[in-house]
């Protein structure tokens, strides 16, 4: 398998790696890059705590190769953190007791941020489709569905209780 040279643009920052045809964009994010909000879940696309925004769309950076996208923006949960939105959805997960363990959640905020930049105004339906690649074993969804109802309807000036 030919290794090559990629170019990202990951977080705002300029990035260039040697990397083989199957190297993953987790592993680059994660062991190159030190994005560790990026997690190994299961590795085979079924849990959603990789995921990441790769040219404006959510992906799930353990099943993208890293030469697929080449020349791509790419924005990891730490990538987010300076946004107002991604603020609020932290209180919101405080106030909603939407996180235990905490595995899950970068990744569902990565998922969530998505979701609202399609659909700022997303419905209970909207929201559960919108997460339904992202697994949580700890809370049982509903907090997280009300966590993000509540930063919806902070950001469009209600109350969200
Ligand atoms: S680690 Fe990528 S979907 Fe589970
Ligand atoms: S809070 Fe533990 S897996 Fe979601």
């Amino acid at each position: 398998m030919a290794s090559r040279i990629v170019s990202l643009k990951v977080n705002g920052q300029n990035e260039e790696f040697i990397v083989g045809a199957l190297t993953s964009l987790q592993d680059i994010l994660r062991d190159t890059l030190n994005y560790t909000s990026v997690k190994e879940g299961c590795r085979q696309g079924g849990c959603g705590s990789c995921s990441v925004i790769i040219d404006g769309e959510l992906r799930l950076s353990c099943l993208t190769p890293v030469q697929e996208v080449d020349g791509s923006e790419v924005t990891t949960l730490e990538g987010l953190n300076q946004s107002n939105s991604i603020a609020a959805l932290q209180q919101q997960f405080i106030d909603k007791y939407a996180a235990q363990c905490g595995f899950c959640t970068p990744g569902m905020m990565v998922a969530i941020q998505a979701l609202l930049d399609r659909n700022p105004n997303p419905s209970r339906d909207e929201i559960t489709e919108g997460l339904a690649g992202n697994i949580c074993r700890c809370t049982g969804y509903l907090p997280i569905i009300k966590a993000v109802e509540g930063v919806v309807a902070e950001m469009s000036g209600a109350s969200g209780d």
